[in-house]
């Protein structure tokens, strides 16, 4: 059984007015009605918020194309081979998050790009087919949603779940995201949490660690504003007659939230620690793993350096943000590894002898792993660096 939110530490939250039952009769300062709408995931039956609009969601004045909806184009190297992608050159920005974004990967159950963009406000967007999980790699500002100003800065992982009217405004003038889409969601592992949902001591996060919309946008303009609405390969415009960030107050379970790898708390020991001690979140489909500054294995003897490992069950990758690469010389931030299943991959050569005796680690990196093959958009062309394969040797 696919679930869409098993478990997402924040808890409930509330902001602005909301009455006390809900669907019943609330008005604003001039006594119209508010429009309530309510935000769920499995039909009623999940995860839920109730948002209180001063303008129905629904008044929509046009509706316009946005791009010729289809699958993506692939790759022009389809070849069965690890890949390095050095998306740290030649990812231009775009006007804003979405317009610089680059699909990288997809299957069934993620799509992964990196964006670029500079420092305009952006557009405003709603995923209606996808969570997507970003992380900021470079640059800081707000996300200003129905749901209210979730602050966010370098390092973060920001959720914007699917069906959040969104726009990034970022306060830097350089941002780059590396972002997976995920149409069923993201959800925090189960083996971290109490049966009620509360983070257990052993996580490597409390929800302490997590941000939540600290105040409501609470926009009173009737200025004719387009969203770009997105479910997966097919999109629209539509144009409303105000600006839908008009919530005066909303309450449940379902937001945006921000949590920062640098609050990621490393699990080390004597012996070598496999990756599922660094996950951090959970896809249907997939997993993300968070590698952040760490004391190293202290056993007698011991290579703190990763063995050589074919993962049996899923394609891996790589995203490299910062310090100094434990696997490989010449590693810059900002590059990002693939190896699909089938082919061993491991420490370069030097690496395993060298790491005998070592203390700590700095390198800063945000793993994940889909259990479906992946296949490589023609996005990741560019980047490419065609010597990776045989740079074992
Ligand atoms: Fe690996």
């Amino acid at each position: 059984m696919r679930h869409y939110f098993g478990v997402m530490a924040p808890s409930y939250h509330r902001l602005g007015d909301v009455p006390a039952k809900r669907h019943v009769a609330v008005r604003d300062e001039k006594g119209a009605l508010l429009t309530e709408e309510v935000v769920g995931a499995e039909g009623f039956s999940g995860r839920y918020s109730i948002q209180y609009h001063r303008w129905a969601p629904t008044r929509v004045l046009k509706v316009s194309e946005a791009a010729p909806p289809g699958p993506p184009d692939l790759s022009s190297d389809l070849t069965l081979r690890h890949h390095l992608l050095r998306t740290d050159k030649g990812l231009e920005p775009g006007v804003d998050e979405r317009d610089g974004r680059v699909l990288l990967f997809f299957n069934s159950d993620v799509k992964v790009s990196v964006s670029a963009f500079g420092g305009d406000t952006g557009g405003l967007v709603r995923n209606g087919g996808a969570d997507e999980l970003h992380f900021v790699h470079e640059g800081a500002g707000r996300l200003e949603s129905t749901f209210g100003i979730l602050e966010y800065r370098s390092g973060d992982y920001v959720l914007v779940p699917r069906g959040t009217t969104h726009r990034w405004v970022p306060s830097s003038a350089a941002n780059r995201h590396l972002v997976v889409e995920s149409p069923l969601g993201v959800r925090l592992p189960k083996r971290y949490t109490s049966d009620e949902g509360q983070l257990l001591e052993h996580a490597p996060y409390w929800e302490r660690d997590f941000r939540r919309p600290t105040e409501l946008c609470d926009l009173n303009d009737e200025t004719p504003t387009d969203v770009l609405v997105v479910v997966g390969d097919r999109s629209a415009v539509y144009t409303l007659d105000h600006n839908p960030l008009d919530v005066v107050g909303w309450d449940g379970h379902l937001y945006p939230y921000a949590f920062s790898i640098h609050d990621f708390e490393p699990i080390s020991g004597r012996q070598h620690q496999p990756p599922p001690v660094h996950q951090t979140f959970e896809l249907d489909g997939a997993v993300i793993c968070s590698f952040v500054p760490r004391r190293l294995d202290d056993g007698p003897n011991v290579i703190t350096a990763p063995y050589n490992h074919a993962n049996l069950d899923s394609d891996e990758i790589l995203y490299y943000v910062s310090g100094d690469f434990f696997s490989r010389k010449g590693i810059t931030a900002g590059t990002l590894s693939y190896h699909p299943r089938g082919i061993p991959h491991g420490p370069a050569p030097g690496v395993a002898e060298a790491s005998i005796g070592k203390e700590r680690t700095e390198e800063v990196a945000v793993m994940l792993d889909t259990f479906a093959p992946l296949t490589m958009a023609a996005g990741a062309d560019r980047f490419d660096d065609p010597a990776y394969p045989t740079s074992w040797v």
